[in-house]
């Protein structure tokens, strides 16, 4: 069996290849350690979840009745996902560009990575996965407001493409389209990624980078060494990020309706050229995303 394991998966190396960026999910290729990976990842975070995880993501896990022992049918999820919001996970053969993942989810479509970590690597890889992806992404999209968040980030990155595009110097156009990019990933890490929401008295998780790691769900809302501050989106779009390690500084939000407001205020930022010369550092903006926003069409 070849398995569609991360990094190690021919089908995907193919695809790859064949530049076929949106792929379809060839279930019958998931090795026996594919399954025993997603089931040892899915039961170990379970207990956590119900800690830690925010009441909307549980909510959205019941909602999706998402396989805890076998990796699951993409096809099966989008059944339960789509007529709760429009959303639907849509797998892909690995990174895509900046812009055309901003667009996907303007349209309700969630790039999804179809391989699984390997079973020797449960806790710690660089690369997304699915696990990440479905378990920890898409549970989020059941959710009216969250769902409409993200599509708001795809509008804004539409807004982003058409400033950039107007400009007719091209230094300054790469210069400001840099900062735009760089402010919007930034924000989306903090947020979509790592966010903290408050929840009571407490505070939950609903970032996906957190709810995908075992160790990081308990470490980020209990370990004194994280900072935890309300979110500013002044501060968020100037934060520079690691990703190799745990976090050591999160945003907050008050409620998903915050959230949007705040990706709603992006927007007339990028609009005003409020984030034309954000500060410098991580993430970095490869070429792919850069030309992703200056060629993005309408
Ligand atoms: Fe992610």
């Amino acid at each position: 069996m070849e398995g569609l394991t991360t990094t190690k998966a021919p089908f995907i190396e193919k695809a790859q290849k064949n530049g076929e960026r949106f792929i379809h999910q060839p279930y019958e290729l998931y090795s026996e350690e594919n399954h025993k990976a997603w089931k040892s990842l899915y039961n170990r975070i379970r207990e956590r979840w119900e800690k830690y995880a925010n009441p909307k993501f549980l909510e959205g896990v019941a909602r999706l009745n998402l396989d805890s022992s076998r990796v699951p049918r993409i096809e099966d999820i989008n059944k339960f996902l789509k007529p709760l919001t429009g959303f639907s996970a849509k797998p892909v053969s690995g990174y895509i560009p900046a812009y055309t993942f901003f667009d996907c989810l303007r349209n309700r479509d969630f790039p999804t990575t179809i391989t699984v970590r390997d079973i020797s690597k449960l806790d710690y890889l660089p690369e997304p996965d699915m696990f990440h992806d479905v378990a920890g992404h898409v549970p989020m999209h059941t959710d009216k407001a969250f769902a409409d968040t993200l599509v708001r980030f795809g509008e804004c990155a539409h807004s982003a493409s058409l400033v950039i595009q107007e400009l007719k110097d091209s230094e300054i156009q790469k210069q400001r389209a840099v900062s735009i990019i760089k402010a919007m990933a930034r924000f989306f890490w903090f947020t979509v990624e790592f966010g903290l929401i408050r929840s009571g008295k407490e505070l939950r998780v609903y970032g996906s980078g957190l709810l995908s790691s075992y160790g990081e769900i308990e470490h980020c809302l209990k370990s004194p060494d994280v900072q935890r501050y309300p979110i500013q989106l002044e501060w968020a779009v100037n934060q520079y990020f690691e990703i190799d390690h745990y976090q050591p500084l999160l945003f907050v939000i008050d409620s998903f309706d915050h959230l949007y407001s705040l990706v709603d205020e992006l927007e007339k930022w990028v609009r005003e050229g409020r984030v034309n010369s954000v500060a410098p550092g991580e993430p970095n903006v490869s070429e792919l995303d850069l030309q992703s926003f200056l060629t993005a069409k309408g």
